[in-house]
């Protein structure tokens, strides 16, 4: 079971990674522009994140043909050996991610909505898949049935299903408790996986007491 930071934003991300309890940071052009960044900050982004703890580091390629995605995912993964390589699942995306796993490039294939992509990932030869599962749901699929799904399929195989776009805690244990091994979520979800109010009650309450008797 892994969790992992969905975010660019290094002041969101800077206490969340110091804890030691995400394995690693999942970017994409989307939050990069949420946080001021551009893909042209990659490397420095990648170079931050490493040095404040991140594992692992996913970073995502633009470009809608094979030759540019691949080309991107190159220069991505030649940043470290931390990268991961992320591509949208696409005819191109998923065509350039079995070209670049034939490369030995390590990949996730993202934006992910339907269970036959776990079928497609696994053979352009991903190591991970991100199904969107919020925005699964507001298109009126059932993410949940759907992710279960892609376990399923994916079995046998060490195709990793590490679901995004989550937007509460029940999402998480739900699919947790499925079996599902992981999770990358947003700056806000982890404070709410970090924090729970009775546990912080229950230390205080500690505290008060080996106070009073000190
Ligand atoms: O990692 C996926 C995420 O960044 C996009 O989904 O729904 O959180 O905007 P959402």
């Amino acid at each position: 079971m892994t969790l992992y930071l969905d975010s660019a934003d290094r002041d969101a991300l800077a206490p969340l990674l110091a804890t030691g309890l995400f394995a690693g940071v999942t970017t994409n052009p989307l939050l990069l522009a949420r946080a001021g960044l551009t893909s042209a900050d990659l490397p420095a982004l990648h170079d931050w994140a490493v040095a404040h703890g991140a594992r692992t580091v996913f970073l995502q390629t633009l470009g809608t043909d094979v030759d540019q995605i691949v080309r991107e995912g190159e220069n991505l993964r030649a940043l470290s050996e931390r990268v991961v390589v992320k591509v949208p699942a696409t005819r191109a995306g998923l065509t350039a991610t079995r070209r670049l796993a034939d490369s030995g490039v390590p990949l996730l294939v993202t934006a992910v909505y339907r269970a036959s992509q776990a079928l497609l990932a696994q053979a352009a030869g991903a190591q991970y898949i991100a199904p969107y599962l919020g925005r699964m749901t507001a298109a009126g699929r059932s993410g949940y049935e759907e992710i279960l799904a892609m376990r399923r399929i994916l079995t046998e195989t060490t195709l990793e299903i590490l679901v995004a776009s989550i937007k509460d805690v029940e999402a998480v244990i739900a699919l947790a408790a499925a079996g599902v091994p992981s999770f990358t979520v947003g700056p806000e979800l982890a404070a709410k996986l970090l924090d729970d109010d009775l546990s912080n009650a229950a230390a205080q309450e500690f505290e008060a007491i080996a106070l009073a008797g000190s």
